[in-house]
């Protein structure tokens, strides 16, 4: 049990706030993690000192500065068995739920569950143990505790037997399978998952069609006598009773919500003003000239549509040529997940289609695309400030950052180009101009009509989707869960 100085508050993620590298001579460095999830936690839990961040050791260079005691004030690194976090993180995780959520099965071959997936399916539970073990051990007496993610799906079921003292909430960054993909699992593995869900008092999303899709899958297992809804999908007081309460787990009631992470407008716009960003700026604009500019930022992930909108790039160029020479797509897609091989492929084939794109309108004077495959955070806030269009097309994403991110810092007002399969979709809709993610024509066009907005529309839309993104920003966010686990 806890001492008396355990936090009252922990988080548990996959990813930590920061990870290390180890240089040739020994030395470790410290860096930050990517993704939505480690921006909006950081900024969150900068308001939270007493906080305990419980994360995992990604790489061998983590995990040599957990064995050296190195760590962040606030921060713990479970250093798990490498075979088990791989099997775990690569072969679970970003392999079968990511995929699952995201719909980005190639279906007349995958998924494929045989006796392979169900080993690391168990390593999976043992790696959600492992938190649940480390969050029994450091949290106080009656703590509330926030678990993130879909690596870590099972926590709230394991943790609840170990500490039924606790508040336990879980949220979910992506979107949450719809029935169809859910169904999919088999069987007890699916309903594996729907319970250590259930364990939570509170399962939060960003958007209500994630939720939606949540209830409808535990509708699905309620066929099969897991849940119950109390009040039918959609009337907003979601709550679920088990069904069958018996056994250790004396938990009985579930709360689903919604909290849409938003940006906190003043930290970012002092983060891409650095001195860095500036420099990185003046870089830029010696490249672009005076044309437009079409910006986006994303990982090298599959869900984030870069292809089609690189194809929607090179349609506009073809059908409307006033554009060659007066506008450059700036595209960072920086590495992820790059131990999986659809990620190296998707990776490079991003690479090979700017090439194309390249090739095919690029004069002496004039790059149509440049891609930028690192991770350059300093570069992509330079590239905010420069957007006069933002493209952000995801086929499903859970709520995608970046498209609250540019509207606030653009420094010419910029107008946003962005697909109904995004999260923050629900909230920007109205002042974004909105794309099928796969309708590759529609897109093209949606980049011209961004491209010729009147300056007085388009400075017009960026201030009401700044207000937008800037509803609940992440200390809001957080503490509003805070609150509700209260309850
Ligand atoms: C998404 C997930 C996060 C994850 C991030 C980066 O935003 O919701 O949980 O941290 O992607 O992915 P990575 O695999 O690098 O942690």
């Amino acid at each position: 049990m806890a001492s008396p100085v355990a936090p009252q508050v922990l988080v548990a993620a996959n990813r930590g706030p920061l990870s290390y590298a180890l240089a040739a001579d020994g030395t470790l460095s410290a860096r930050r993690g990517g993704g939505g999830l480690v921006s909006g936690l950081s900024a969150a839990l900068a308001a939270q000192p007493e906080a305990l961040w419980i994360c995992a050791a990604l790489s061998d260079a983590d995990r040599e500065a957990v064995r050296r005691g190195v760590a962040e004030p606030g921060v713990r690194m479970l250093d798990i068995d490498p075979a088990v976090y791989d099997d775990a993180y690569n072969g679970i995780a970003n392999s079968v739920l990511w995929f699952t959520h995201h719909h980005l099965y190639d279906v007349p071959r995958e998924p494929v569950f045989d006796a392979g997936f169900r080993r690391r399916w168990a390593s999976y539970t043992a790696y959600n143990r492992a938190f649940a073990e480390a969050l029994a051990e450091e949290a106080a007496e009656g703590a509330r505790v926030l678990v993130q993610d879909y690596h870590l799906a099972l926590v709230p079921g394991q943790l609840r037997e170990l500490r039924p003292d606790l508040r336990i909430a879980h949220f979910t960054h992506t979107p949450w399978a719809s029935r169809e993909f859910l169904e999919m699992l088999p069987d007890d593995i699916r309903s594996e998952l729907v319970w250590g869900m259930l364990g939570a008092d509170l399962v939060g999303f960003h958007t209500w069609a994630w939720a939606h899709s949540f209830m409808a899958g535990a509708h699905l297992d309620d066929e099969r006598g897991i849940a119950e809804p109390l009040f039918p999908a959609g009337t907003g007081g979601e709550r679920y009773i088990r069904k069958n309460p018996s056994g250790p787990v004396r938990h009985k009631r579930t709360d689903v919500a919604v909290f849409a992470l938003g940006v906190d407008a003043d930290d970012l716009r002092a983060l891409a003003h650095r001195p860095e960003v500036d420099d990185k700026l003046a870089g830029l604009r010696a490249e672009v000239g005076d044309r437009r500019t079409i910006v986006r930022v994303d990982r090298t992930e599959l869900s984030k549509n870069i292809l089609r909108g690189l194809l929607a790039y090179r349609e506009l160029l073809t059908v409307h040529p006033e554009w060659r020479g007066r506008v450059v797509h700036l595209a960072s897609a920086y590495p992820s997940r790059q131990d999986l091989k659809v990620y190296r492929d998707y990776t490079e084939s991003v690479r090979e289609l700017a090439e194309e794109i390249n090739a095919e309108f690029g004069t002496e004077d004039w790059q149509p695309v440049l891609v930028s495959v690192q991770d350059d955070f300093a570069r992509s806030l330079a590239a905010y400030r420069l957007a006069d269009v933002a493209l952000i097309n995801p086929v499903r994403d859970g709520m995608n950052l970046v498209a609250k991110e540019i509207p606030v810092v653009s420094e010419a007002g910029c107008a946003l180009v962005l697909s109904t399969g995004a999260g923050a979709y629900a909230e920007l809709r109205a002042d974004a101009l909105t794309v099928n993610p796969y309708d590759v024509t529609a897109t093209a066009e949606a980049l011209h009509t961004a491209l010729t907005m009147p300056e007085a529309e388009r400075a017009e839309r960026t201030k009401r989707l700044a207000a937008s993104a800037t509803a609940l920003p992440p200390a809001a966010w957080f503490t509003a869960q805070l609150e509700a686990l209260r309850g």
